[in-house]
């Protein structure tokens, strides 16, 4: 009992030791060229989990519900998966002196969706209605995200970072490719007229359905991250 004890102890402050020094390389808060780049590299091995750490992938990322509740379409996204996070390259990255929070911008080149899906109401000017497999592929997204951050002391007495909170302003810049099988029952002629009509017409159809989708990513994204976080004491990623 008391070896296995010693034994985790050690495997634990081993994988924490490393993963602190390769993951997250320090850097001063008011360093904004070494926060970000020191972001960036961390992102792709954040996202693509740590399994020794207890933190699932966010890429691929699996949601099992996605609730869009509009006013005029309601839609359900089940058993999504969506690839494309762990590229997204952060720009414009501000921390507040204090660590209370941080704004930055994710330029994401595509994301992949695909699952199955339950939608009815009306897209813009189209009525629209139906279940079935979905598949959603995006160009580029431009994400304005504002966090508020949280510091706090862990049992260890050692201080951590968490992330309590988030604004995102999505963008979509370049077209999307929506297909969603057997709508309307599989009457083909209503169904190409709202294909055709979303695809001509992404921005405005991004624009209206995107929210509930990213935010649920988010959702679940920055609980992984948080994890994460959460093995990493403040100190080994922040000089001062
Ligand atoms: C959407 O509306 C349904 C029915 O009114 C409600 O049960 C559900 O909690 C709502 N979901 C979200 C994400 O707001
Ligand atoms: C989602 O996946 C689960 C587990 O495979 C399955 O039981 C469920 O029916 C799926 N949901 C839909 C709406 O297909």
């Amino acid at each position: 009992m008391f070896r296995e004890w010693i034994f985790s102890l050690i495997v634990a402050s081993c994988t924490k030791g490393a993963l602190s020094n390769s993951l997250l390389a320090p850097c001063k808060i008011e360093d904004e060229d070494c926060v970000r780049n020191s972001v960036n590299a961390a992102i792709p091995k954040i996202l693509q989990g740590i399994p020794e750490l207890g933190v699932e992938t966010s890429d691929p990322l699996f949601l099992e519900k996605i609730e869009g509740n509009l006013s005029i379409l309601k839609y359900k996204f089940y058993n999504t998966t969506i690839i494309g996070y762990k590229d997204c390259a952060v720009t414009n990255l501000k921390t507040s002196p204090d660590l209370s929070s941080v704004h930055y911008v994710l330029n994401c080149p595509k994301f992949k969706l695909s699952g199955q899906y339950d939608i009815s109401g009306r897209l813009i000017i189209l009525p629209v209605e139906g279940n079935g497999d979905y598949e959603l592929v995006t160009g580029k997204y431009k994400i304005d995200v504002d966090s508020d951050l949280k510091i706090h002391t862990g049992s260890d007495g050692k201080t951590y970072l968490s992330i309590k909170n988030f604004k995102l302003k999505c963008k979509a810049l370049t077209p999307i490719l929506f297909d969603f099988k057997n709508l309307f029952n599989g009457q083909k002629d209503l169904s190409d007229a709202v294909h055709k009509f979303a695809n001509e017409n992404w921005p405005e159809v991004a624009e209206l359905v995107q929210d509930p989708t990213f935010y649920a990513c988010m959702n679940k994204i920055t609980r992984n991250v948080n994890k994460y976080l959460k093995t990493v004491p403040l100190d080994d990623f922040k000089l001062n």
